[in-house]
């Protein structure tokens, strides 16, 4: 869509492959750990001042965590809020400063159809999303004078790398009724990639502080 994407996550091999895929050559790829909250404002400012200022900001990265509630202690939780929660809150934070932003702004986070929803097992993930769609109502009602936007979006199952490592965990007979749970089938990542796009846009400009749900009809039911 004409961006110049700056594309952050630890691999850097695979944010190579990513950005050799996208059009244009104004992108860039930084390696760096997203728990690794003292190194933020280094990355932010390095970024500024490579790029110019931010117009968008999606945080994706997240770890799925499927352990029973007897089997959780309290550095499983930190350790899987600290990544899908509070790593987007903090960056929202360094980003936010008046150098760092342009005005109008906006800022996405994948949430999950998991943040409404309850599932056994699934204690810490599900609350760490949910705390991701109700942060950004508070967020962009802080950040509306600066005119800056914050949403969230929550897809049902996308055909991921995360999703492929879940379903080694599980029988086919499950894998085939979470299938049919979703009656437009598993979603693809240009299914939230669009959904981004619209989000990131002028097209979206009084839409702030609320959930998109990406799910092919999976909470209907
Ligand atoms: N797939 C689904 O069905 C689904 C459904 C609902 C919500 N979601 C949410 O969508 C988001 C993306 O999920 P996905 O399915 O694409 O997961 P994925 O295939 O496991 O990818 C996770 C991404 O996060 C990055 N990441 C993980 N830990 C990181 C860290 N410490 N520092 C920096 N980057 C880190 C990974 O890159 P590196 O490993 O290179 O760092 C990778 O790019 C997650 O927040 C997930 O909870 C996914």
């Amino acid at each position: 869509m004409g961006a110049n994407v700056i594309l952050i996550a630890r691999n850097k091999e695979l944010l190579n492959e990513v950005s050799d895929k996208l059009h244009g050559n104004n992108h860039a790829v930084f390696s760096f750990d997203l728990q690794e909250f003292n190194d933020y404002p280094n990355l932010v400012n390095d970024i500024v001042g490579k790029f110019g200022k931010i117009y968008g900001f999606i945080h994706s990265a997240g770890k799925e965590a499927s352990i029973p509630i007897n089997a959780l202690r309290p550095k499983i939780f930190q350790d899987v809020f600290s990544l899908n929660t509070i790593s987007f809150f903090e960056m929202v934070r360094l980003i936010s400063k008046n150098s760092n932003v342009e005005s109008s702004a906006s800022y996405i986070a994948i949430s999950s159809v998991m943040g409404f929803l309850g599932q056994p097992g699934k204690l810490s993930y599900c609350s760490s999303k949910a705390a991701l769609i109700n942060g950004v109502k508070a967020l962009s009602l802080e950040l509306a004078p600066k005119k800056i936007r914050v949403n969230c979006i929550s897809p049902g199952i996308v055909e991921t790398p995360m999703v492929k490592d879940l379903f080694e965990k599980i029988s086919p007979e499950n894998q085939i009724a979470i299938r049919k749970a979703h009656p437009l089938g598993f979603g693809q990542t240009i299914d939230v990639a669009n959904a981004c796009i619209f989000l990131l846009s002028n097209a979206s400009k009084w839409i702030t502080g609320t959930n998109l749900v990406l799910d092919g009809g999976y909470s209907s039911q």
